[in-house]
């Protein structure tokens, strides 16, 4: 899987700002520390900067751009100043958002050799800083125009130097991988349904995470019929593609042998709704649907690249959800491999009948402690809109944990309620449970569903229904598959010792 998401050369640099051979130097300004700055700097510098906040040409706002000539004497031709905000406001987010805006209009000036001063920024801590910094270039390069017939790949950031005293390798590095992480993942998200079929996201799922430590497993129609997935198979009835169920383990020596971290994410390849079709408007966004999938292989290869010591698993269920001649329909009952029966009351709640196989699969393989991360309801988007991601899960402990890993990793996530009395709407009268348990708290009552599946341990969902996917592109985010959660999931195995 080739894409323009590298940046092939990403080194670091102690000398002068004068003295760095790039195109462009980015330097980084928060709003209340902007006059500060602009002293730092000799004249002329120093002067179009300050003449530029006097006439409020430029106030260092998130993400605001102030282009200047380069002093005389500097290697490089051009200066961007990217504002941050105050800097009691700028966290992990916004800094990725400057290194990447910043990035954007190097791009757009077809620079392909760029440079960041670096300077402290608000309370994120140094190395994050710079891992920041190196991550928010590596998803400036991000291109969704691999299907476009005259593809110019000619001007993407080839070089990127950060400007520190620092020893910086390792942030870089693991900036590195987490930006190609994403942009892996973004590559699969976008890819439409005749493209990415449940065969082809397996196979490419599996090449994207083969890198060292990691074993991979494809199982095949046959193999997902031995363990009896009859909800997997039920919703892959339905199509002329057969399904998949991708395994990929990662066991490194120094890790804790009495935890597994289990991520299980969807994987619908596409989402007609099956015989409860859904309406054509907007159809054709569920090609995003197997976003979670994506979203787990790309954190498995992540924690894999940056070596945590954290045993991990990713499970990903992958078919897609047609309405053929032998598709489930409305009323059928459905057997998943835990036993549990389901009435199938609407065929495109799908997602919870693959992960109800997938989350039931992870523990058999010795997961102790479960993520699972799918594009599950139009019900998170009423709730939380496509800012926020839904967190649901039990204990309250890992919950707890899963949120501040994304605070950490600068993610919007917040968590909902699981009360028992919801349980209620997934009763069936002739089944153990319903799949579509109606309109009140529909993303809740997912999670419930998926619950079931989960057993005792830990268990967290993340809905990103409404977060996967980017209706427009911005300066720090391009229209189309975010990669949201591959961040915070790394995270979660970064802090895997401070669980108790
Ligand atoms: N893939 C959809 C959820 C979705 C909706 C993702 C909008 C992104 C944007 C999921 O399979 C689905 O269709 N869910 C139904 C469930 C309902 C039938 C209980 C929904 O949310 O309407
Ligand atoms: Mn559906
Ligand atoms: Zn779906």
């Amino acid at each position: 899987m080739h894409s323009p998401y590298e940046v092939p050369g990403l080194t670091v640099s102690g000398a002068p700002l004068s003295d760095i051979d790039v195109d462009l130097i980015v330097i980084p300004i928060a709003e209340d520390a902007a006059a500060t700055v602009a002293q730092r700097y000799d004249a002329p510098l120093g002067d179009e900067l300050r003449s530029a906040l006097e006439r409020g040409e430029f106030r260092g706002k998130p993400n605001e751009i102030f282009a200047a000539h380069a002093p005389a004497g500097w290697r490089a031709a051009r200066v961007v100043f990217v504002g941050g905000g105050n800097r009691a406001d700028i966290d992990a987010e916004r800094v990725r958002r400057m290194a990447i805006s910043a990035a954007q209009v190097a791009r757009h000036q077809k620079r392909a050799r760029i440079a960041w001063a670096d300077t402290e920024l608000g309370a994120v801590p140094a190395a994050a800083r710079l891992e920041l910094v190196a991550e928010g270039f590596v998803l400036a390069n991000f291109d969704n125009g691999v299907h476009k017939s005259r593809h110019d790949t000619a001007f993407f950031i080839r070089e990127a130097v950060i400007c520190t005293a620092d020893d910086a390798a390792a942030a870089l590095a693991a900036g590195r991988v987490m930006g190609e992480s994403v942009n892996g993942a973004r590559v699969l998200v976008n890819e439409p349904g005749n493209y990415l079929t449940p065969r082809v996201m397996a196979d490419k799922s599996a090449a994207f995470a083969s890198v060292p430590g990691v074993t991979v497993d494809i199982l095949d129609q046959a193999q997902i019929e031995a363990l009896n997935m009859g909800l997997l198979l039920g919703v892959a009835r339905g199509s002329s593609e057969p399904p998949r169920l991708l395994v990929l383990k990662y066991e490194p020596r120094d890790a804790r042998a009495d935890r597994t971290l289990g991520l299980v994410g969807k994987g619908i390849t596409f989402d007609t709704g099956g015989i409860s079709i859904k309406p054509a408007d907007g159809m054709e966004r569920m090609k995003d649907d197997m976003a979670g999938g994506a979203t787990v292989v790309a954190a498995l290869r992540s924690i894999a690249l940056q070596q945590l010591p954290v045993r991990a698993i990713a499970v990903v269920p992958m078919t897609e959800n047609m309405p053929g001649g032998r598709a489930t329909k409305p009323g059928d009952i459905l057997t998943g491999a835990s036993g549990l029966t389901v009435e199938v009351n609407n065929t495109d709640a799908e997602g919870r009948l693959i992960l109800g196989d997938g989350l039931w699969y992870a523990r058999q393989l010795g997961a102790t402690h479960l993520i699972d991360v799918a594009t599950l309801t139009g019900a998170v988007v009423v709730a939380l809109g496509k800012i926020t991601t839904g967190l649901f899960g039990t204990p309250q402990p890992w919950v707890d944990h899963i949120k501040s890993a994304a605070d950490r990793a600068g993610e919007k996530v917040w968590a909902m309620p699981l009360y028992d009395e919801y349980r209620e709407q997934l009763k069936s009268e002739i089944a153990d449970m319903l799949n579509s348990p109606g309109r009140p708290a529909g993303a809740i009552t997912a999670a419930m569903f998926l619950k079931e599946f989960a057993g005792t341990g830990p268990w967290a969902h993340l809905d990103i229904a409404g977060t996967a996917w980017a209706e427009d592109a911005k300066s720090w985010q391009p229209k189309g598959a975010t990669g949201v959660m591959i961040r915070t999931v790394t995270e979660v195995a970064r802090g895997w010792e401070t669980i108790a």
